[in-house]
Order: C-alpha cells, then structure tokens, then sequence
C-alpha cells in the first residue's frame, strides 16, 4: 500500500456544468533569497484580506497536486526530464504561472467572496499558496543543478510563505484552516495512468487495488478517530473529483448522488463541524467502487445544486 493512489480521490467531491463565477485576485511574488521555484523565480501566492466577522480568521490554501490541470496543482515530477519539463510552464515557474493567467486568478468555492454562494467562508482571509514544485513543498536541496539550472527547494516556498502570513497578520488570528489535497498512485505505468483519467479503462486487477485501497483507508481513519480523544468531522465519499476547495462544483455542488452524506456538500459539511453547528462524520458504505460523478450522474447532481441555490436565497 505504501505508494497508494488514486482511488482516493474519490474521498471527494463532484462536478456540475454552466456555473463559472469568483472574484479574481491577484498574483503576487515572494522575493526571497532562498525560496524559489524549479526554474529560480520567486515563489507566488494570492491574498485577499478577510472583512466584516471574518478578519480573525484565516483559509490557507495549499496547491499540490491536480493531474489535469497546467495551470495550477501539479503532482510530482518523477524523474529530471519531468522536472525540467514543469520548470518551464506555470507548474515550475512563477513567471509562466503569471503570465499564463494574465496575473490574476478566480477564487472559487470555498474561496469565494460571495455570501449567498459560500456564506460560512467568504470573509476569511485566503491566502493560496501556487505550487511552483515538483515534491508537495518538500525538496530542499542546497545546490543548483549546475547543468539544467534548476532547483529543488520546495520546502524552502513553503517556509517562507509561512513567514509571510505572519508578516501581514495571520499571527493575529483566532482561527485558521489549511486544507491539502494530495493525490497518491500506484505507479506510473500508461495502464494505471489510462484508468485513472477513465474508469472506464481500468482493469480488474486496478479495480481491485482500489477497493483494497479503501478498505484500508476507511479502516484506519475509523480506528484513527476510535483512538481519538479530539472530535473529528470527515466527509468521505466515493466521487473521483479533485479541487473540492477551490472550484465552485467541488465545494459547493458535491452533493453525494444516490447515497446521500446527510444531503449536505462538502461546504456545508465544513462550516457544520467548523462552526460547532453539528457533528458531521459521514461516509459513503454504499459504493465500493470509485464513481465518475461528473458522469451519468450530472443530471440529478445539477438538480441537487438548484435546490441548493434555492434553499440559499432564500431570506
Ligand atoms: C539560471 O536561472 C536563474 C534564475 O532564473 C537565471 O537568473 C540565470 O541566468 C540562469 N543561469 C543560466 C546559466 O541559465
Ligand atoms: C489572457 O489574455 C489573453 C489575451 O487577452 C486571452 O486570450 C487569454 O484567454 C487570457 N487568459 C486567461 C487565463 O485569462
Ligand atoms: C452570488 O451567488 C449567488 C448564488 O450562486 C448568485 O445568484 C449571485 O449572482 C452571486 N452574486 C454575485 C455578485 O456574483
Ligand atoms: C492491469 O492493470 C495492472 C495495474 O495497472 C497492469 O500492471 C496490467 O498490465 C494490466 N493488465 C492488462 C491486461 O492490461
Ligand atoms: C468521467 O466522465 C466524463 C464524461 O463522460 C469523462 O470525460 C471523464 O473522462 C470521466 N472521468 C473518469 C475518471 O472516468
Ligand atoms: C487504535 O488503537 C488500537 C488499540 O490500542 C491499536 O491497535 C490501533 O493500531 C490504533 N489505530 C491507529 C490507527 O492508531
């Protein structure tokens, strides 16, 4: 199980069609001397400062790894190709990462600063950290490879971004959530990477690994929270989804289809454990398989998120 996957993916949410809104913000650089990306420019994040009842507290968002996605997230790069690769596109480099995005980027579901659509959230302040490394901010490595000019030193982004919040205030704060999304695989062979992007293509010996996936992930998050004096709130469910936090179908349309975690989205379920409005422990038993959500499914999800949105206007 060591290099598990995938299927974990899965522990979250879904995808509706037609809805794009958010506020952008802008791109800033950490000019520091030690942190910087693959290719040597300086590390990026984006910072709307929080108003109103939420200025004690703090949404950190973490980018690591999203598959799919050139512009943001990122996964690893395995090998010297793949990292030269990456430093030359905004996975790699702040450069890229602004110019590519004209320098602003949407923030999005969780993110997001309207009150109706994300009404537990939407005045923290949010900072999001971009990846700009190829090793979830862990690499650290002194030396420039003299050869490529590239370096290793994702650890050193994410120190700096730390010293940075506390440079504008979140050593102030009375609350704060750092939320990461981290993608693992079995390997990276074209069979597993063919399943991953369609289900449809995985095979029984890859099927298998996923139900044996999480059987052992809901068995030790249950022993975990057993073991566990400190209360614990989960959603788990079996949508293969990424971007719960930040895109406004993860966070605020991933209602469960078909099984119901308490008929509540992630956001929801969020703001009831984060806000001491209710417990809110729910895993999907029902499907032991990974489900496409964004699939056959969209049409009863799209009517899930009207109702939502109906429910949310209301005064
Ligand atoms: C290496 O990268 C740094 C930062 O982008 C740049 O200033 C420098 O000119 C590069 N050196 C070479 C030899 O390409
Ligand atoms: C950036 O601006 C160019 C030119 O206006 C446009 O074609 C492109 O779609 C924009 N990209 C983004 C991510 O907004
Ligand atoms: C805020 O969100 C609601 C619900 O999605 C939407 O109807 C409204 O147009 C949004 N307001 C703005 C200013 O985008
Ligand atoms: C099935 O999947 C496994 C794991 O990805 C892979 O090693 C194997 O080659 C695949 N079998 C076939 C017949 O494609
Ligand atoms: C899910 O379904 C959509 C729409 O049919 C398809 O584009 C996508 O590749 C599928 N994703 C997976 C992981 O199967
Ligand atoms: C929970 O506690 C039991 C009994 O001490 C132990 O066997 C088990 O490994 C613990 N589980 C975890 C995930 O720590």
């Amino acid at each position: 199980m060591a290099t598990l996957l995938v299927a974990l993916l899965t522990i979250l949410s879904l995808v509706v069609v037609g809805i794009e809104a958010g506020q952008k913000v802008i791109i800033s650089l950490l000019d520091s001397a030690i942190a910087k990306g693959a290719d040597g420019t300086p590390p990026a994040y984006a910072y709307r400062p929080g108003f109103g009842d939420g200025v004690d507290n703090w949404h950190v968002y973490l980018e690591t790894n999203n598959l799919e996605l050139q512009c943001k997230g990122g996964g690893w790069c395995w090998n010297l190709e793949q990292c030269l690769g990456r430093a030359k596109i905004p996975l790699g480099s702040s450069a890229k990462l602004i110019s590519t995005n004209n320098g602003s980027v949407p923030f999005q579901g969780m993110l997001d600063d309207n009150s109706t659509f994300n009404p537990d959230f939407h005045n923290w302040h949010v900072f999001k950290i971009f990846y700009c490394d190829g090793s979830s901010f862990m690499s650290d490595v002194e030396d420039v490879d003299p050869k490529h000019n590239l370096t290793y030193r994702g650890a050193r982004i994410y120190d700096a971004m730390m010293d940075e919040l506390l440079r504008i205030g979140m050593g102030n704060a009375k609350n704060a959530v750092r939320q990461i999304s981290l993608t693992l695989y079995q390997d990276r062979s074209q069979s597993w990477i063919n399943c991953i992007r369609n289900l449809m293509s995985c095979n029984l010996t890859e099927i298998e690994i996923m139900k044996d996936f999480r059987f052992t992930f809901i068995n030790t998050l249950k022993s975990t929270i057993a073991n566990s004096s400190s209360r614990r709130g989960y959603f788990v469910h079996n949508c293969y989804r990424h971007g719960h936090i930040e895109e406004i179908r993860g966070s605020t349309c991933s209602l469960i289809v078909g099984n119901g975690l308490a008929n509540k989205n992630i956001a929801e379920a969020v703001g009831d454990w984060y806000f001491d409005r209710s417990e809110f422990q729910e895993m999907d038993m029902l499907n032991n398989l990974p489900r496409n959500c964004t699939g056959d499914d969209l049409p009863i999800l799209e009517k899930k998120c009207s109702d939502y949105y109906i429910h949310h206007q209301m005064p």
